[in-house]
């Protein structure tokens, strides 16, 4: 079996994991904070080098302020009771997004984290967070335009373009999971999804575990993968 490289995920239906249990929404959001620590110790497990979750779009601002202000505090307490199994599994933490329009404490705590776990080897676990593909590529044009302000700019060609996104470090994903059936990829690695095959799965995030990770990488291993080619 080939095992991924990258899987991104797209972690949909919290919400409707708690309407459907008459919970507040946190609720739901919190149940889905345990499927990223499962997911994350099943690409452990399985050898996935690189994990991204959209845990919160630009687009989340919109939301309730108390819905976004507990998503911060979930987020905050998430790193600081992870840390000791991070370690533990050798997980190496990572995030992308506009990450200094962030709240401070959760800028702090991010930055400890990732620096706590940087030498880390197994998994590295890429939090999007205040990320959308729109924005990405917006400041990597502005980074682009200043380089040729500077007159340091070579030419303009994918590798140009990869390079100055927040992602530079990390190789496109080779599968992208949606969680709760929607099929749209809601501003989430435009650039990066190119030629990425896409599994969607009825399931709501907060019940998706380690047999359904399994399961999709099992259907990823029936796609036959051409890059545009024959
Ligand atoms: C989408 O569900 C989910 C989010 C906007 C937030 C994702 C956050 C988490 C899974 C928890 C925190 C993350 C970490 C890394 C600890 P929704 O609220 O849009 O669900 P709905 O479509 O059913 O309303």
């Amino acid at each position: 079996m080939t095992v991924p490289r990258h899987i991104a995920i797209i972690m949909d239906g919290n919400g409707r994991w708690a309407r459907e249990r008459n919970l507040p929404r946190i609720k739901g959001h919190e149940q889905g904070a345990e499927s990223v620590r499962a997911v994350t110790e099943a690409c452990v497990e399985l050898g996935v080098e690189f994990l991204t979750v959209y845990a919160f779009s630009t687009e989340n601002w919109k939301r309730p302020a108390a819905e976004v202000a507990a998503l911060f505090v979930l987020l905050e307490h998430f790193i600081a009771q992870e840390l000791p199994t991070l370690m533990k599994n050798n997980v190496r933490l990572a995030a992308i997004g506009r990450l200094h329009e962030l709240p401070d404490t959760c800028q702090r705590a991010l930055a400890e984290a990732i620096a706590q776990t940087a030498a880390n080897t197994a998994t590295t676990l890429i939090l999007a967070l205040n990320y959308s593909g729109r924005a990405e590529i917006i400041d990597a044009v502005q980074a682009l335009c200043a380089d040729a302000a500077a007159g340091t700019l070579g030419d303009i060609d994918q590798d140009a373009i990869s390079a100055r996104l927040y992602t530079a470090p990390y190789p496109d994903p080779d599968l992208l999971i949606r969680t709760s059936g929607e099929m749209r990829l809601s501003n989430f690695l435009l650039w990066q999804l190119s030629y990425t095959e896409i599994h969607v799965t009825e399931k709501l995030w907060p019940d998706f575990g380690k047999d359904d990770l399994r399961a999709a990488i099992a259907e990823f291993n029936k796609r036959q993968r051409r890059y545009g080619g024959l």
